[in-house]
């Protein structure tokens, strides 16, 4: 938790914006797993850490811009609770702590909530994402689940995007406690990365450095010999010489900041020619990415810029075809680079996804462009210096997707299909670091995670001691 003056001026700040009515924050509750007692990991609302800072499920949080005032609604734990969880501060005192110094019991919150809209006041809240929150802003607002979406205050969304999109010094410091955390998760993980382990062997362990030394993982870990998969979850398979093992892993600081990495191993630590060709294909569009990662510039430019450093890199190999420039204008290196170059990254590890990815990444001015595998870049606007962002570009030979482009002759002028053939079964390659914006250009976050083949070789040689 940062110091309650950072509170007190995010929420000043926010009611600037606003200008008028009653703003709706809500904390997350705890989630059962299997029964109500024996809950998942608690992880607080991201929206709810930026401005009441407090890590505690059953909180809600209002800020009242027209007085001036915030409110938290929590309920003070009775003995029967002291019990079974210890000792607990009170909520006031919780509420001191970030700068509230008004509270109430949960059960005045419909008619905080009430008297303003009987008032016409403007009541904001954001797009809720959990179940539990949709049922209580339903209730609380009486506006039906399913339009509760519609219904979220856009001014809201505006003003919290542009404030969480600059990134302060303390917040920076927090990412770069994760990134540090994602370094030893990435540097342990490639110095097991030998025949005969287990992917559930190597998932296991690195997942437990994100918990003995953060906040747990910041996503669910991919980390597969299967890199084929983007978002491959599974760690069932036995690592086999000669395969490449993606891991895509990141952690959380004790802040809830993230960190999100990702770097591609070969199996017994040595890179077969073939390998080593596509990888130094996307190592250079990690490099050309962090080049052009600048304020100023739209970062759907440097998506399309990298995608060219694909597309020219398989077309020097024989894969792709034609004017490099027109096969990224149609969209056929997305045959193997089908996802966008990265994303916003800050509490959140796609930093505000909950509210519209269009309304974080997009603006009037930048649009996305609806093209298979450019339609799903998170981030198209233009940088400014405190974003923090992930470039993630990646070649992948999707089996099932090398048959339909083939078979329906998709881009077909710019694809060697008759050679993509010989890569089916070759899986994926993805590197991914992490980026600050700065007044100048970029800074990489964290000590650079092993990337160039030779110095990822030499890990995989060294070895878990
Ligand atoms: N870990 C998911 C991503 O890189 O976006
Ligand atoms: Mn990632
Ligand atoms: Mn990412």
């Amino acid at each position: 938790m940062f110091s309650k003056e950072t509170y007190i001026q995010r929420r000043s700040f926010l009611r600037q914006k606003i200008g008028s009515g009653l703003i709706l924050i809500p904390g997350n509750q705890e989630s059962p797993m299997n029964y109500p007692e024996n809950t998942y990991h608690f992880r607080q609302d991201s929206t709810f850490l930026y401005f009441f800072g407090l890590d505690l499920s059953g909180m809600f949080g209002v800020i009242d811009v027209d007085s001036n005032h915030d409110l938290l609604y929590a309920n003070d734990i009775e003995i029967e609770d002291i019990i079974w969880m210890g000792p607990q501060k009170s909520v006031a005192e919780q509420a001191f702590s970030v700068g509230v110094d008004i509270t109430a019991p949960m059960d005045k919150l419909g008619q905080t909530i009430e008297r303003a809209i009987k008032a016409g006041r403007k009541v904001h809240f954001l797009p809720p994402y959990r179940a539990d929150n949709m049922i209580q802003l339903s209730s609380l607002l009486g506006i039906k689940t399913c339009k509760l979406k519609q219904y979220a205050s856009m001014a809201l969304i505006h003003a919290i995007v542009a404030m969480r999109s600059l990134k302060d010094a303390e917040e920076i410091a927090e990412i770069e406690r994760a990134c540090a955390i994602g370094y030893e998760m990435h540097v342990t993980a490639m110095k097991m990365a030998q025949p005969g382990i287990t992917e559930q062997q190597i998932a296991g362990l690195i997942e437990g450095i994100a918990l003995s030394k953060g906040a747990g993982t910041s996503f669910p870990t991919i980390l597969t010999q299967n890199g084929e998969t983007l978002h491959n979850h599974h760690h069932s398979f036995t690592l086999q010489s000669g395969r490449l093992m993606i891991v895509d892993a990141g952690a959380e600081s004790n802040g809830h900041y993230a960190s999100d990495f990702t770097r591609t191993i070969p199996v017994g630590g040595k890179f077969s020619p073939k390998q080593l060709d596509i990888y130094n294909i996307v190592l250079a569009a990690n490099n050309k990415a962090f080049s052009l990662t600048k304020p100023g510039v739209t970062y759907q430019s440097v998506h399309l810029e990298t995608a060219r450093v694909i597309a020219s890199g398989l077309k020097e190999l024989g894969l792709m075809k034609g004017d490099v420039d027109e096969a990224v204008a149609s969209g056929a290196h997305a045959l193997f680079f089908p996802h966008g170059l990265g994303h916003m990254m800050g509490l959140d590890v796609h930093d505000m996804e909950d509210y519209g990815q269009i309304h974080v990444g997009y603006d009037d001015e930048i649009r996305p462009i609806d093209q298979f595998g450019t339609a799903y870049l998170r981030l198209g606007r233009r940088l400014q210096p405190g974003f923090v962002i992930t470039n993630e570009p990646g070649i992948y030979f999707i089996p099932a997707l090398i048959e339909k482009w083939e078979k329906e002759q998709i881009n077909a002028g710019f694809i060697n299909f008759a050679k993509v053939r010989d890569y089916i079964g070759f899986g994926g390659i993805r590197l991914e670091d992490d980026t600050l914006v700065t007044e100048t250009g970029a800074r990489l976050l964290g000590n650079r995670i092993p990337i160039n083949p030779e110095e990822v070789e030499a890990v995989v040689a060294s070895g878990l001691k």
